[in-house]
């Protein structure tokens, strides 16, 4: 009896001292620390736009290395390069005729490693534009294709005879304009093509594209990569069948009749693919962004993967086409909180008009701008920067025919006067060329550029681009901005769009004025377990409000408040 005794008081003792080692041990393996894209501002770069350093008036890699100290002190955390492979450039890149390699006008891989080292250096990860869909016309895949009916890579495409003579198989519509089919005479077949012609969509039924695609994202991985944009994922499969898409009454902005685009985009097999493509990924850790259109927010949903095991990030696309109203923006945002994944947060980007001439009345643009940037930085997720919003730069589109670069635009003018007028040079200085290039830039600088621009408005404490600057700094300085949960306060107020961000320690206060006119909304957080609550400004602009109790703020058109709540 005794030495059983003594056995369980050693054993007793034993857990005693042991538990505390085992439980640090437990903690430091998995210890729930948020992975880095949670916390991470993303940074998109256009490529052609964003620096030049060798004067052909075309931005380049080493342009964007030459940047970086500037990226680092604006404060990103990843930066998100457009397609910078070997293309035509047909559609600027996202016609990728070589997916391990640099374009040369962009640069080479050495130069691209160096990038990689240097972005490291100063915490800022390198994140590449995945083109899943199609290829260029020009990839050596295509080129073998087209060339028999038995050729190695015939089955990487889509190859269909038509439905007679000059019909092409089906009625699918390329969304760039005309028909997705294109008829080579080669071998008297059509193949399918969403985009250009020249951009023609890959096989994703067959094993070995799949393959070779995943081993793509495992050189640039390997590179240093640390995840990727996805293009156009929604149309990755069709059809088997391959049936006409339903007719919709009514005609697009190229003049053909509306169809539903039932049967060639957002194919369940989809998410099967991209799951399989996130395994690749977790084995390097990197994260997969989407460029995932959703008609409802709801559709988020389905990116995620029912366990989380799809994409990191789907972009919340919607959020660039919200009308600026604060009952608008406040059932978006409920809607996406209620979809259950990490938000991704974006408000423009190189296919979209920049927000600034979106959004701008012309009277306030600067203070919109501040305002846009308080909200969608201030959001629970991850936010998505366009280069050059930072600045407040504004569209700046073709007013001639002739001046159009982009395909859709000379295809659908005046209608459709396609992207250039969001993909302008980036405003570096107020000097010639906006400090760009020394040589003639691809396409105009904007003539607001003499006031909005890097040199001008670091000196300006009062500049969009200051302000963009605070709002970073708070998002790095203060963790309920970057965890806290999400509650909307004074939920029917239709001028005013007010929220706190609450973590376990902090309660953060933003208050957005989303209309022209002044506005001083009331608060009381009883509710929230502030009976009464004091509030530290931590940034604002047209606004007013001494430190101290919570009453009201004051707000002038577009005015915002961001306070620090306290007892
Ligand atoms: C995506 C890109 C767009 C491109 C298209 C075809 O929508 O963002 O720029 O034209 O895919 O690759
Ligand atoms: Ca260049």
């Amino acid at each position: 009896m005794r030495t059983k005794l003594n056995w369980i008081a050693a054993l007793i003792l034993c857990l005693l001292f042991a538990a505390p080692a085992i439980d640090a041990q437990t903690a430091a393996r998995g210890r729930k620390v948020d992975p880095w894209w949670k916390r991470a501002v993303f940074y998109e770069i256009y490529p052609r736009s964003f620096k030049d350093s060798n004067g052909d008036g075309i931005g380049d890699l080493n342009g964007i290395t030459s940047k970086l100290d500037y990226l680092q002190e604006l404060g990103v955390n990843a930066i998100w390069i457009t397609p910078c492979f070997p293309s035509p450039q047909v559609d600027f890149g996202y016609d990728v005729s070589d997916y391990v390699n640099i374009d040369p006008m962009y640069g080479t891989l050495q130069e691209f490693d160096k990038l990689v080292r240097e972005a490291k250096k100063r915490n800022i990860r390198v994140i590449l534009d995945f083109v899943v869909n199609h290829t260029s016309d020009q990839h050596k895949w295509f080129l073998d294709s087209k060339s028999s009916k038995t050729a190695a890579h015939r089955d990487w495409y889509i190859w269909k005879d038509g439905k007679g003579p000059n019909e092409p198989p089906n009625n699918w519509m390329s969304t760039f304009g005309l028909s997705a089919w294109k008829f080579d005479p080669t071998t008297n077949q059509y193949y399918y093509h969403y985009f250009y012609p020249e951009q023609p969509d890959l096989n994703w039924r067959n094993p070995a594209v799949e393959k070779a695609m995943f081993d793509v994202t495992r050189f640039w991985y390997q590179r240093g990569v640390a995840g990727f944009r996805l293009d156009a994922v929604d149309t990755l499969f069709e059809d088997p069948m391959f049936k006409d898409n339903p007719l919709l009454p009514g005609t697009d902005k190229f003049g053909r009749p509306n169809t539903q685009e039932k049967y060639n985009k957002k194919l369940p097999e989809m998410h099967a693919a991209l799951q399989r493509l996130r395994k690749v990924a977790d084995e390097y850790d990197a994260v997969l962004i989407g460029e995932t259109w959703t008609s409802d927010v709801s559709e988020l949903k389905d990116y995620y993967g029912s366990n989380f095991n799809e994409l990191q990030l789907p972009m919340d696309l919607l959020l660039t086409n919200l009308s600026l109203s604060a009952p608008v923006v406040r059932k978006h945002v409920a809607g996406v909180d209620a979809a259950g994944g990490w938000p991704t947060n974006v408000i423009t980007n190189h296919d979209i008009r920049r927000s600034y001439s979106r959004y701008g009345d012309g009277l306030h643009n600067d203070d919109i701008a501040k305002m846009m940037a308080d909200f969608y930085l201030t959001l629970r997720g991850t936010a998505i920067m366009y280069y050059g919003e930072e600045l407040g730069m504004e569209n700046s589109d073709a007013t001639k025919k002739e001046d159009v670069k982009d395909p859709i635009g000379v295809l659908g003018w005046p209608l459709e006067k396609g992207r250039d007028g969001e993909r302008t040079p980036m405003q570096w200085t107020s000097g010639t060329n906006e400090g760009f290039t020394t040589g003639k830039p691809w396409l105009p600088v904007p003539l607001s550029a003499k006031t909005h621009n890097v040199e001008t408005e670091s000196k300006e404490p009062d500049s969009v681009l200051s302000f963009y600057k605070r709002v970073l700094e708070l998002r790095r300085e203060e963790p309920a901005l970057r965890e806290g949960k999400y509650i909307a306060l004074n939920e029917s107020d239709p001028n005013v769009l007010s929220y706190l961000r609450q973590s376990a320690k902090e309660t953060i206060l933003v208050v957005l004025n989303m209309s022209a006119t002044r506005q001083q909304p009331n608060f009381d957080l009883t509710k929230q377990g502030f009976a009464a609550a004091n509030s530290k400004t931590l940034a604002k602009n047209a606004a007013a409000r001494p430190d101290g109790e919570l009453k009201t703020v004051t707000l002038e058109p577009y005015g915002v408040y961001l306070g620090k709540i306290t007892k």
